[in-house]
């Protein structure tokens, strides 16, 4: 992108715009422009201090009307590629059996487990396709999914091929993550170690030598793994390079988060267990805590996440939808947004930053995305709303008018919105 040419044909103007901005007190600004260029974003900010004399005749130009224009929407922690269906558990949870319970019975994740690995790739991504549309429509331009339904070395490598061919599809950035420690498959029943050994030496390898995924992921937890199995994982991740994240402290105190942290992770998730250790250790590292209300919703979880610590040391708070077939199948980041201000008692602001600068830190792509601002990205969402609470508040509906994609209109709801050629 050559700065300094300004803006020409073939580039985009976007005007009255309410601009939801990471930094300031309030962080709107009212009168707001974006320059958009080579799929980047050029400028952005007051209209009033746009540098007309380099925005040349005959680009495109969107009058947005006053709507908030806030950045492409980045769900940082899905599990959205699955077969099967999880309904009879949640019936079975209806009647009063708990999450460990069914996950202690064979059921659960295994459950999933099973349905993916009879799927053919085919299968998997037409079931998976119609997550990513919804996710796209209610304004996600970037979504990490994670592996960790197959827990065979073919099976996990089939669902992140999946999840690149999403991406490769859909005007949605995909960032892919390997979670081969998600559950101990039932052939390795009783010999949790074993399984750990084929993680590190056979699946890793192979995830790193097809360049499939960006971070790996584990789960620690009664139900999964030790911290100790956790960290032989986390060795052998980071020989191979890759950075690492955490399901932590989701039904228990493990010291993962601490543990995590010991590792430099990108984020540690969940966190409702969590204790000062474990967020003073993150603070220091500049961890992410990623919230997952529609977990804590669907499971009926009662010990929220230490929201007032997290902030008093300044530990940065993504919010996701967790979407998955046991814990969260949501495809809501509106929901999510509404669960983290109703249930974690975010504000409104925070669970917006939640959905975007945060959510990009918690996936190491900050620098390209997550914010409005010169050089980013030109991934933002039109909103037929005012302010961050106008979206938050409702539970359903969906107010999204536009959504921008690398410069690109890739949804197009229109409401009230005017486009022309730059005079
Ligand atoms: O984030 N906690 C572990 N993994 C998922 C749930 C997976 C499942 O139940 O299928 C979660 O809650
Ligand atoms: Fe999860």
């Amino acid at each position: 992108m050559n700065r300094n040419q300004g803006l020409e044909k073939g580039d985009s103007l976007w005007t009255g715009c309410r601009l939801f901005m990471a930094e300031g007190d309030r962080g709107i600004v009212e009168d707001g422009a974006i320059a958009v260029k080579d799929g980047s974003i050029w400028w952005a900010g007051p209209a009033s201090d746009l540098p007309k004399e380099r925005v040349a005749p005959g680009g495109k130009v969107f009058r947005v009307g006053g709507k908030m224009v806030t950045p492409g929407l980045i769900d940082c922690h899905t599990h959205l590629i699955w077969a099967g269906s999880r309904a009879r558990e949640f019936e079975m949870r209806l009647r009063g059996a708990s999450y460990e319970e069914i996950a202690r019975a064979g059921g659960g994740i295994l459950n999933t487990v099973e349905a993916v690995r009879l799927a053919t790739e085919d299968e998997l991504y037409r079931q998976s396709a119609r997550r990513v549309q919804s996710l796209l429509e209610e304004g996600v331009t970037t979504v990490e999914i994670k592996s960790g339904y197959g827990l065979a070395t073919g099976a996990e490598l089939k669902m992140l091929r999946v999840a690149k061919r999403l991406g490769n599809d859909f005007p949605v950035t995909v960032i892919p993550t390997f979670l081969g420690a998600h559950a101990l498959p039932p052939e390795y029943t009783g010999r949790p170690d074993a399984y750990i050994d084929l993680v590190v030496e056979e699946m890793l390898p192979a995830v790193a030598a097809e360049g499939l995924a960006a971070a790996v992921d584990a789960f620690c937890e009664r139900i999964a793994f030790s911290p100790a199995q956790v960290e032989r994982v986390f060795s052998a991740a980071r020989d191979l390079g890759f950075r690492v994240k955490l399901h932590a402290e989701q039904l228990s105190d493990q010291k993962g988060a601490l543990m995590a942290a010991r590792f430099d992770a990108l984020s540690a998730d969940h966190l409702e267990y969590l204790l000062r250790d474990g967020a003073e250790a993150m603070a220091e590292k500049d961890t992410v805590a990623v919230l997952l209300p529609g977990a804590f919703y669907f499971l009926r979880e009662m010990k929220k996440p230490p929201v007032h610590l997290l902030r008093e040391l300044g530990v940065p708070m993504a919010l996701s939808t967790d979407c998955n077939p046991g814990s969260s199948p949501c495809t809501s980041p509106l929901l999510v947004m509404n669960m983290a201000c109703v249930l974690f008692g975010l504000t409104p602001r925070e669970a917006l930053l939640g959905m975007t600068v945060h959510g990009a830190r918690a996936l190491g792509i900050q620098d390209r995305v997550g914010r409005l601002a010169a050089g980013k990205a030109a991934d933002f969402v039109v909103w037929d709303v005012e302010e961050p609470v106008d979206l938050v508040y409702p539970m359903g509906g969906n107010p999204c008018s536009m959504v921008v994609r690398g410069g690109r209109v890739v949804v197009d709801r229109r409401n009230g919105v005017r486009s022309g050629r730059l005079q």
